[in-house]
């Protein structure tokens, strides 16, 4: 599955793209594959090689889909990129030409509902306040299913909480959620919704 049908939108790629100038015959390390978003546009970019690194043994069934388009224009190797200088030397390509870095995790590695799920925390102080309630809901159309809501790319959630102070003086009310990176209108309807769930527990 390519990253435009997964709704998946690789943050700043244009500016990585100009910063990089990918060029013909030259070989690219992406540090941090994920899912595939800045490699992809590299390749698309010119006729340049990708050796992808990535620590997720998950993402490996994406870089088989990059093996299968790109051939041998692509390799992966399972990794951290603190080993990036022992890969480069490794690499049977004669230089390497530049490097890419993209921090931090991919949201298809929060949206798998097996094993890590998305999730919105919130951490609080014991010392200082006790939990009245807690709930968490879909931002969709069917907010206590696990749902994609309107013209979102992915499953988002909102996980809420009202405190107390111990002193029982008083209550706080905690929203913690993530709105769509792709769906206008689901953004503006989860801002709705947030409002329409909030007047109906208080
Ligand atoms: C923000 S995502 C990268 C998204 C990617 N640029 C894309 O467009 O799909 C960051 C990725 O870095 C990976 N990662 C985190 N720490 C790493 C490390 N020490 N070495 C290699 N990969 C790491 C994560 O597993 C995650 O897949």
């Amino acid at each position: 599955m390519t990253n435009k049908e997964l709704g998946h939108r690789p943050v700043l790629i244009e500016e990585v793209i100009e910063q990089l100038g990918p060029k013909d015959n030259e070989t690219y390390i992406d540090a941090t594959f994920g899912y595939g978003g800045y490699t992809e546009r590299i390749l698309q970019s010119c006729e340049c090689k990708v050796i992808a690194i990535d620590r997720d043994p998950t993402v490996k069934k994406q870089a088989e889909r990059f093996k299968k388009k790109y051939g041998s224009r692509f390799s992966f190797v399972h990794s951290k990129f603190s080993q990036i200088d022992k890969i480069s030397k490794e690499t049977k390509e004669k230089e390497i030409n530049g490097f890419v870095f993209d921090i931090g995790v991919s949201s298809m590695q929060l949206d798998d509902g097996n094993k890590k799920g998305e999730f919105c925390a919130i951490y609080y102080n014991k010392n200082k306040y006790r939990l009245i309630k807690s709930s968490t809901f879909w931002l969709s159309e069917n907010p206590s299913e696990v749902s994609i809501g309107w013209d979102a790319a992915l499953e988002r959630i909102c996980t809420y909480a009202q405190f107390e102070t111990l002193n029982g003086k008083d209550k706080i009310w905690i929203f913690n959620t993530h709105f769509d990176h792709f769906g206008k209108t689901a953004r503006e309807q989860s801002a709705k919704l947030l409002i329409i769930i909030k007047i109906n527990i208080d």
